[in-house]
């Protein structure tokens, strides 16, 4: 197997024909099979390291096997891991409390995986907005932003942009109205509607390839949602979680979320643990029995979660996002290599857009950096995302960066 001057060696080469023939062919994974990680590295079967830039699409915040959340996790393994939401439990218990402190709400509703949280703030806020707002029934429209992205669903799916997320799965689900992103103006037009009940927004579009929208814009987004009784609905499940240099991306503006959507390094990378959190008069707009999931807050979740927030405040993670994040995009635009057009992001979430002539630079690229020992996935197409796990040092960072410096130029113009 030969792919693009990268000859994959054979024990990589027979995990990844058997997965293919067995897995289903719903990821493109780059040629490597992992079977070890600590800290900002993975090791694959062949026994070679990476650092990780892809860090789980920013779910491995505190690192691979963080010792602490691993602890948290093999305690309450052996005591108790699944309640169902029929019982209470004394983790819930110390896991609603701590959480909705930690990020001043009053409730918290903990749910899974990325894609159930925000199906659950959406249907809180269409149900805060029969109920509250007094939208007539069947009424309510959420806006959504071109762009976005917020998982796989089909009611999520439906006001994607993306046609490949979408070609095959219709018909979709009505109620959203879908407008450019980083557009006040826009905003401000489809707020004309009274019936529109929610916001749902990334404050930085990682999927799209960390696009970071002008400065200004969410906090201008954020006053027209009081101005017209709309509920801010914020993504952070990438952002969020010290990522971008402040414990959530929407403190660069100084700006609450009516509705916070957490996900992916709320556990770590150790288990899909999501949550959504708000205030009283959002959140208990849904009663018993009209919401829930047989693992969202099971005690192993609950363990898990206040360790892994736990350790973003003790490890100073998000200090270390942003003082980190500028040293590295700083040293990224003075490689001034022609085939790097951009360079964008905040904190330690960040993106290179490749211009080449070749279509497929950015997977050649990737390959290289594969080969050099940093393992880092395209986006659509023409970017790739720089997204290691928060606990790197400067060194392991600078030495990142030489790995990235040699791979470039693999898209010298000569080659
Ligand atoms: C902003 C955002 N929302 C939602 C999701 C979906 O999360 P999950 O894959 O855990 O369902 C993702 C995943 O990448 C995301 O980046």
């Amino acid at each position: 197997m030969e792919t693009n001057r990268y000859q994959i060696p054979e024990k990589t080469a027979g995990y990844i024909q058997i997965e293919e023939q067995y897995g289903a062919h719903n990821y493109h994974p780059l040629p490597v099979v992992l079977n070890k990680g600590q800290g900002p590295f993975v090791w694959d079967v062949e026994g070679k390291r990476y650092y990780d830039f892809l860090s789980g699409y920013s779910a491995v915040n505190q690192g691979h096997c963080h010792p602490k959340i691993v602890e948290a996790l093999t305690t309450q393994a052996k005591k108790l891991t699944l309640t169902s939401r029929a019982f209470h439990s004394d983790k819930m218990a110390e896991y609603t409390q701590y959480i909705t402190r930690y990020f001043d709400y009053d409730k918290v509703l903990p749910m899974n995986t990325g894609v159930e949280a925000v199906e659950t703030a959406l249907k809180l806020a269409r149900k805060w907005g029969y109920i509250v707002k007094g939208v007539p029934d069947e009424q309510a429209k959420i806006v959504t932003v071109e762009g976005n992205f917020h998982g796989r669903t089909i009611n999520v799916i439906s006001f994607s942009t993306d046609p490949t997320a979408r070609a095959g799965f219709g018909p979709f689900m009505p109620g959203y109205v879908t407008i450019p992103y980083n557009d006040l103006n826009a905003l401000r037009d489809a707020f004309a509607d009274e019936n529109v009940v929610g916001l749902l927004i990334e404050p930085i579009q990682g999927e799209a390839g960390v696009f970071v929208p002008d400065d200004g814009y969410l906090a201008a987004a954020k006053a027209l949602c009081e101005e017209h009784r709309v509920l801010f609905i914020g993504d952070e499940i990438q952002t969020g979680l010290s990522r971008t240099g402040k414990l959530l991306a929407c403190d660069h503006e100084n700006v609450r979320p009516d509705i916070l959507i957490l996900g992916k390094a709320l556990s770590g990378g150790v288990m899909p643990i999501s949550a959504i959190l708000a205030d009283d008069e959002i959140m208990l707009t849904i009663a018993p029995g009209e919401h829930g999931s047989t693992y969202g807050g099971n005690p192993l979740a609950c363990a898990v979660a206040i360790a892994s927030l736990e350790v973003l405040k003790e490890e100073k993670l998000a200090e270390r996002a942003a003082e980190l994040g500028i040293y590295f995009r700083s040293a990224l635009n003075t490689l001034t290599h022609p085939a790097i057009k951009q360079v964008r992001g905040k904190g330690l979430l960040n993106a290179i857009v490749i211009d080449h002539p070749k279509d497929n630079a950015a997977d050649i690229l990737c390959l290289e950096l594969l080969k050099n020992g940093l393992l880092a996935k395209p986006t659509h197409g023409d970017k790739i995302r720089f997204a290691p796990p928060l606990v790197i040092s400067k060194e392991e960072l600078e030495d990142a960066i030489r790995i990235i410096q040699k791979s470039l130029a693999v898209l010298d113009e000569s080659k």
